[in-house]
């Protein structure tokens, strides 16, 4: 498969250049409607029976869905929700990308954050930890809608047994983040512009292994590192005790994926997995383009476009946090062969975009148990 028979970006993600800025933030311009209280996609997919209810026919699935059945945690009981948080402190945002003591955020004259005074930081830093919580607690719908779409869709009956599990896992992710929104923090998000178009297309697709690809392999996949990484930094301990129960669950929802897509790539044609790497880059480019919180930058009053562009101008060495959400997806990518088919095509494409020193790293079908409460 010759890399010219790949499509052009401008197909792929609707402009011509990955780092074309007007693009990005006419995207995030076109915000959803604020007063929008529900969102329809159609989901163009078959439901399918099947007569083989053979189990453990497919044994890695088996073993996940055991183990999914004795790994549920209740949100209601197992957390004390009597702990007082502090919002404004619970997760600074000024031990990554942004903030005091970076200067490409405090001083940079193009930064839209140069200004910045204790009490703006402050405001920042409470409205990006709200405005994370809240992009979770949406792709954590997603995620629910999207395992309900498998259950109906995958032909396996070990597969339909473990999406059944994950979509009570993924209820109480929603759960768990709406409360802690609720109770703890009392600022919120609607979902991000770029968030919302990939979940519409997961669900738009009609091919049931595009679902998994989008959701468990690469929304999951970013959202493992995510959690790991507020987990890693947070002292709060309701949250940090929160996030280490849906890691637990996370890891074994993208092994669900690696474990399920392995057998169906093997079988795939190099025209059809060209497919799933195109859409592996669309989806990683759209993830990458979320994190650059255009929201925040809105509430805060500043102007997005230049914030947009300032975020996307972080020189490579300091743009650690953003290649850090990618640690799952690379080895998970290059565990389903998507890295080095059509000579290499989804390889160099994330060599552009700064994330292949990742592709040696552990893939979580290896991982989850290690990860397991
Ligand atoms: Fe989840
Ligand atoms: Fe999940």
């Amino acid at each position: 498969m010759s890399t010219a028979e790949m499509r052009p970006d401008s197909a792929i993600l609707g402009r011509s250049q990955v780092d074309d800025v007007d693009a990005i933030a006419e995207i995030a311009l076109v915000n959803a409607d604020p007063t929008e209280v529900a969102h329809a996609v159609a989901d163009q997919a078959d439901a399918l029976f099947t007569w083989d209810y053979t189990k453990a026919a497919r044994p890695k699935l088996d073993k996940l869905y055991e183990k999914a059945k004795v790994s549920q945690w209740n949100a209601s009981t197992d957390l004390d929700w009597s702990i007082e948080v502090d919002p404004h402190t619970a997760f600074s945002i000024f031990t990554e990308s942004g903030g005091t003591g970076d200067p490409y955020w405090t001083e940079h004259p193009d930064s839209p954050a140069k200004n910045f005074g204790e009490k703006e930081w402050d405001q920042f830093s409470l409205e990006s930890f709200a405005w994370r919580l809240s992009q979770f607690l949406h792709g954590e719908q997603g995620a629910l809608l999207c395992t309900a779409k498998i259950v109906e869709t995958v032909p396996w009956i070990d597969a339909k047994y473990y999406a059944a599990t994950q979509v009570v896992d993924e209820a109480r992710h929603v759960e768990v983040f709406n409360r802690y929104i609720d109770e703890k923090v009392g600022v919120r998000y609607p979902v991000n512009p770029h968030l919302q178009m990939l979940l519409d297309d997961i669900i738009n697709d009609s091919r049931w292994d595009m679902t998994y690809l989008g959701m468990q392999i690469m929304v999951e996949g970013l959202a493992l590192a995510a959690f790991g990484f507020m987990h890693q930094l947070t002292e709060e301990p309701l949250l940090k005790k929160l996030l280490r129960y849906v890691m637990s669950d996370e890891a074994r929802h993208v092994a669900f994926g690696v474990l399920s897509l392995q057998e169906v790539y093997s079988e795939m044609t190099a025209a059809e997995v060209r497919e799933r790497q195109e859409f592996a880059f669309e989806a990683a480019v759209r993830m990458r383009d979320r994190f650059l919180q255009q929201e925040v930058w809105e509430r805060m009053g500043c102007d997005v476009y230049a914030a947009t562009k300032h975020g996307i101008n972080i020189p490579p060495e300091q743009q650690i946090f953003q290649q850090l959400l990618f640690s799952k997806i690379v080895p998970n990518c290059k565990k389903l062969g998507l890295l080095d088919a059509a000579d290499g095509w989804l390889r160099d494409r994330f060599t552009d975009i700064g994330v292949i020193q990742f592709e040696d790293m552990i893939d979580t079908s290896e991982e989850y148990e290690a990860m397991s409460l």
